[in-house]
């Protein structure tokens, strides 16, 4: 499978941000990053404008209801994602999860909802400072793949292991660190889907920066990336493309 990398801006950008980094985009052009998929996941009034002006980019938002429709204020479902063009959605996010008290068992019913209507599902584990001091970030990780992927199938599904220390921090895990829990997930997922796991990629992310990506993805375990800070501007998103699509996955 090709590289997968995925920009997360979070609650950020405006429409003459979206402008400055499509033509910045749109200049440096794809013809390099055949060996990636990009994906943007702006917050959602933007999608349509992403839609329209960067084609390039393959297009996700960051979270989704868990209803399909109906008297939900404030939700948006699925459904209407696709009928904008996503292709994806960002499920389970450290900060979805803190600010919003979502549950691994919510985050899988996420899952469920969202792939019936036809999106592919980024679902992001990943453990606290506290629990990797503790040593028990393995345990932690396992618990949250098995809630959150509860009835979950291995088709259009993605990982993201995002320890919640490297995350808007600066401070990135070693790749060693970033291999080695990606290592434990692919087990964990094999031992639920058995040889089907493999269609599964596993992406890092966690302050991914131009300069420590290329680390990053030289690691045989890691798929791809989930950027945040760096991939609000144009420049350092496409390095950090880049940097995948040379790591050679086919
Ligand atoms: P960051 O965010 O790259 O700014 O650390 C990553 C994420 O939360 O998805």
């Amino acid at each position: 499978m090709s590289a997968l990398i995925v920009a997360n801006w979070k609650m950020n950008g405006s429409m003459p941000a979206i402008a400055e980094f499509v033509e910045q985009w749109q200049a440096m052009g794809s013809a390099t990053l055949s060996g990636a998929r990009t994906v943007i996941c702006p917050p959602y009034p933007y999608l349509s404008e992403f839609r329209k002006t960067a084609t390039s980019l393959e297009l996700g938002a960051q979270d989704c209801s868990v209803q399909g429709q109906g008297a939900y204020t404030g939700e948006v479902a699925p459904a209407m994602l696709s009928e904008l063009g996503c292709r994806w959605v960002i499920l389970g996010h450290s900060e979805r999860r803190q600010y919003h008290q979502e549950t691994d068992a919510l985050v899988a019913l996420k899952v469920a909802n969202a792939k019936a209507a036809g999106l592919a599902t980024i679902v992001c584990v990943g453990e606290h400072l506290a629990q990797r001091e503790a040593g028990n970030h393995k345990a932690v990780v396992e618990s949250q793949l098995a809630g959150s992927l509860e009835g979950a199938t291995p088709e259009a599904l993605v990982i993201a292991y995002e320890p919640v220390w490297a995350i808007g921090t600066g401070v990135s895990a070693s790749a060693e660190q970033a291999d080695d829990m990606h290592r434990w997930i692919r087990e964990c997922l094999s031992a639920k889907y058995g040889e089907t796991a493999s269609e599964i990629a596993v992406i890092y992310g966690g302050s991914v920066k131009p300069d420590t990506a290329g680390e990053l993805f030289a690691c045989d375990m890691i798929d791809g990336g989930l950027v945040g800070g760096a991939s609000l501007e144009a420049r350092s998103f496409h390095e950090i493309a880049q940097a995948a699509s040379d790591s050679g996955r086919e």
